[in-house]
């Protein structure tokens, strides 16, 4: 039984979390699958996580606009997107507990509920876990998911921890009730290999090399499974062997403005290399790219590559 190519598999679940240290491509990421998914015809919700409706999205940028909706709608054709915030989300589970909305408006419109909710940590991940929970339940009327996958832009290493790490942690304080029905149907979709995922996307440097492992042990730890890692930016090569054999002694002596840009390509080798000797799970490369048109090259490099393997 051949097994799946890895990228195949990603587009087969229902969610799939992209994480990483900042500014490693993520939102970038996000956007290329997200259009890749598109040209594929799979249903995709993209989303990335909020404290206010008003803040600026890098990601919805990506498409043209300056924030994705409050509510799961079409940005582009084919494409959806919502910021999860804690509020939706609370409003939405208080809507499901008490089977009112007028009920859950007048709730969280109490001064000393709303301070209780935005105090605990917990509860903030619990509102952005609960939405996006309702965007997993989502039915269309035939029976079938509307929305098959949901990506998720993560926002920085630390979030993804807690938000994976939520149900486990919650169900030992709240075994029973509507919370942790919540959780553990979250946990079925989250921690089931068959339907979710967490990619790690990372740059071929020393730092983010050594971060994206403890992430991927982070990760581990939590019960999430791991789709692999997406190594963004590997810059190419225009040097033969024979080229860079005969242009190395002269460099180190002279070590001209522009050396860096040399050795940029061996040191992101040798990153590689250490990061497949870390772990066994699959790494796609992807190049360093030209920045016009950036998002529909990035998703034809993941075509390219994700066929390759
Ligand atoms: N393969 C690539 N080639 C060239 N530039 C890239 C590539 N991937 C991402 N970039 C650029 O790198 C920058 C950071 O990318 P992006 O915003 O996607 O990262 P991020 O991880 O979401 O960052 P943040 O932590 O700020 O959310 C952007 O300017 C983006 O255009
Ligand atoms: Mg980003």
């Amino acid at each position: 039984m051949s097994e799946l190519l890895p990228l195949q598999d990603l587009f087969k679940k229902r969610v799939v979390l992209m994480t990483g240290k900042g500014g490693v491509g993520r939102s970038s990421m996000t956007a290329a699958l997200a259009t890749l998914a598109q040209r594929r015809g799979v249903r995709v919700l993209i989303c990335d996580i909020g404290d206010d409706p008003n803040d600026y999205s890098p990601l919805a940028r990506h498409f043209g606009f300056d924030r994705l909706p409050v509510h799961a709608e079409v940005i582009v054709p084919g494409i959806r997107g919502s910021v999860l915030l804690a509020r939706s989300g609370q409003e939405l589970f208080l809507k499901s507990v008490l089977r009112s909305g007028t009920l859950a408006r007048a709730a969280l419109s109490s001064d000393a509920l709303r301070r209780l909710l935005s105090a605990g940590p917990s509860f903030k991940e619990m509102g952005v876990f609960f939405q996006l929970l309702t965007y997993l339940r989502a039915k269309r009327k035939d029976g079938s998911p509307e929305h098959e996958l949901v990506l998720i832009d993560m926002p920085a290493t630390g979030h993804t921890l807690s938000l994976t790490g939520l149900p486990e942690l919650l169900l030992r304080l709240v075994p029973r009730g509507p919370i942790a029905a919540a959780l553990r149907e979250g946990q079925s979709y989250l921690n089931d290999p068959k339907l979710g995922a967490a990619w790690v996307v990372a740059i071929p440097e020393t730092l983010p090399v050594s971060e994206c492992l403890e992430l991927l042990e982070g990760l581990h730890r939590t019960g999430m499974p791991i789709g692999g890692v997406l190594m963004n930016r590997v810059p190419l090569d225009p040097f033969s062997a024979a080229e860079r054999a005969a242009l190395q002694s002269p460099l180190e002596r002279i070590n001209p403005l522009g050396a860096e840009g040399f050795r940029r390509p061996v040191l992101a080798r040798r990153e590689i290399a250490r990061l497949r000797q870390g772990t066994k799970l699959s790494i796609i490369e992807v190049p360093e790219l030209p920045h016009p048109g950036l998002i529909s090259a990035l998703a034809d490099a993941l075509e390219r590559e994700g066929q390759a393997r």
